[in-house]
């Protein structure tokens, strides 16, 4: 008999065995620098020198977060600073939920994979005076411990020197705009065997797998504002939950204070070092309002600046407040020629005009709960980068530590997929049902839901927060989802708005159970931390309240 596995939607049986199959050992899904680093590590480290991966990404390379980060990456570099300063920061940043040991997992291997990224050609920017490489410090930071790559293009850096090294490997293939539907589990949901995937020429394909590792990203996109590639719709991590893995956290979503706003164009971040170098931020009346708010003004941690950006906009009136870069003169554009050409684009000249800057969500510090190898909560099914929840950003993530988890969980979770080898059971032909039936509910203009959700989110989910609005944003997003879930989409658009359905759905409902403020996640009306809610949440399909690991 044939064996036959779960899909959870889009698919009627028959149509599925008709389906093309492909089997690989590792599949990686997301092409930033987690899954490009995970499937590296899968390919080399196993005992035998063929492990075959597939990267499934969803664009092409530049599509990814790493691809636009601007950032650096924190590493302790320098005799003078310990990984105990590092551990100490990022659990000051983590507001009471960093795990200590995820914590020092990280920070303890960062200068190992930072070095390998040397080796492999990573050309990170050096200091004029000692031709080493240049290590920033920034906010957050009590040591100068922040390595860039051409100024401000520190992600692409490494998304470029990642990409080369993987085309090195010919057991490595790398599927561009490759759209995973849906994981694949045994029919009693115990074991992840690879993924649907849907690519524009191909169309629908199966491709089973030994061990799946997800990097795919967080899902900046559930929100109006954001500084996200449009790609990053939470694919992963709905996927992961309809598949039963659990999820931790999903109440922490990190702000940025400043993106570009330009009514009409995709929002874009203006890194938080511009404000490093000492950019002053005026409100439209050109008054200069963050001590009003805190007295470390410009330099307060993010979710401050973001806050007093949004109540400032408020008190005048605006739709944004400025950056003025003016009196840093001609080294602002070599400090950051990224910005400086995206500001260009824009006829923005730094030097003369203000930036118009807004807050934006920016990444997701929820996820696919991990153990620090990896591994989800179902057999068979890894995860690393933003996608998951280690343990390492607690309640709010330090700057610069994302690429930081992405290497370090990258490398690991690709070693640790090979443990899977052993135990695959998969021989073609294959069947998959799918458990959702034809609906005979009434449409709603997918698109409508879409930017709808987004503006709900935008307007009640996020920086500030308030319990009964709470409770009435949920109620809409379940409306929408009674009409949308059911639905079998053919095109990315409706299965992307599901997943974002399912996104808000979760991070509604771990904000509503939150009832304290802490880290990114501010209640109105419950504006201080308690004691209680010291623990992680952890959600999943089928109950409807967390599991609380206690810190
Ligand atoms: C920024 O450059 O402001 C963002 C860096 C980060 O989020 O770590």
């Amino acid at each position: 008999m044939d064996q036959i596995f779960h899909q959870r939607r889009y698919l009627i049986p028959f149509r599925a065995v008709l389906l093309p199959q492909i089997f690989t050992d590792v599949l990686v899904i997301g092409a930033g620098v987690a899954g490009m680093r995970s499937a590296l590590s899968a390919a080399e480290e196993g005992a035998d020198e063929n492990t075959d991966v597939i990267i499934a990404s969803k664009g092409v390379l530049k599509d990814s977060s790493t691809y636009w980060a601007q950032g650096g990456i924190a590493a302790v570099m320098d005799k003078a600073d310990s990984f105990e300063s590092h551990i100490d920061d990022t659990m000051i940043a983590g507001a009471g939920l960093c795990d200590r040991n995820a914590v020092a997992h990280i920070v303890e291997q960062a200068p190992q994979r930072i070095e390998e990224c040397i080796k492999w050609g990573l050309p990170f920017d050096k200091s004029a005076k000692t031709n080493q490489t240049a290590l920033a410090r920034e906010g957050g930071h009590s040591h100068r411990r922040i390595l860039h790559a051409d100024g401000d293009g520190t992600g692409k850096a490494f998304a470029l020197t990642l990409y080369d090294k993987i085309l090195e490997h010919d057991s490595i293939r790398l599927f561009d705009d490759c759209f995973v539907l849906d994981l694949i589990t045994d029919k009693d949901n115990q074991v992840c065997l690879g993924a649907i995937t849907h690519h524009p020429k191909y169309g629908l394909q199966v491709i089973w797998a030994g061990a799946t590792i997800l990097a795919s990203g967080g899902c900046g996109h559930l929100y109006r504002e954001s500084t996200n590639p449009q790609t990053v719709t939470g694919d992963g991590i709905a996927a992961a939950y309809r598949a039963g893995a659990k999820l931790q956290d999903m109440s922490f979503v990190q702000f940025h204070p400043t993106t570009l706003y330009i009514a009409g164009a995709a929002r874009s971040l203006i890194s938080e070092a511009v404000r490093g170098e000492g950019a002053h931020l005026l409100d439209k009346d050109g008054y200069r309002f963050m001590q009003d708010y805190d007295e470390r003004g410009e330099l307060a941690p993010r979710d401050v600046v973001a806050k007093s950006i949004i109540k400032q906009i408020q008190k005048t009136n605006a739709t944004s407040v400025y950056l003025d870069v003016r009196h840093l003169g001609r080294e602002f554009l070599q400090r950051f020629p990224g910005i400086t050409k995206q500001l260009h684009a824009f006829d923005i000249n730094p030097l003369k005009d203000l930036i118009p800057v807004h807050p934006s969500a920016h990444y997701m510090v929820g996820g696919i709960h991990t153990d620090l190898s990896g591994r989800t909560s179902l057999t068979g099914l890894y995860a690393c980068g933003e996608v998951a929840a280690t343990g390492f950003h607690g309640a709010n993530r330090l700057a610069s530590n994302s690429l930081l988890e992405g290497l370090v969980m990258g490398a690991e979770a690709g070693k640790t997929a090979l443990e899977m080898m052993e135990k695959r059971t998969i021989k073609p032909p294959v069947k998959i049902i799918s458990d959702i039936r034809i609906s005979e509910r009434s449409n709603l203009d997918i698109d409508d839901v879409r930017s709808s959700l987004r503006s709900i989110m935008w307007r009640h989910v996020s920086i500030e927060r308030d319990g009964q609005t709470l409770n009435e944003v949920q109620k809409s997003i379940n409306f929408w989802a009674q009409y949308s879930l059911d639905k079998i989409f053919d095109d990315r658009r409706g299965w992307e708005t599901q997943n974002m359905l399912t996104l808000g759905s979760l991070v509604t409902q771990a904000a509503r159970w939150r009832e304290e403020s802490r880290g990114t996640h501010q209640r109105l009306d419950c504006p201080e931390s308690k004691d209680d809610f010291q623990v992680h949440d952890l959600w999943q399909i089928g109950s409807e309240t967390p599991e609380l690991n206690k810190v």
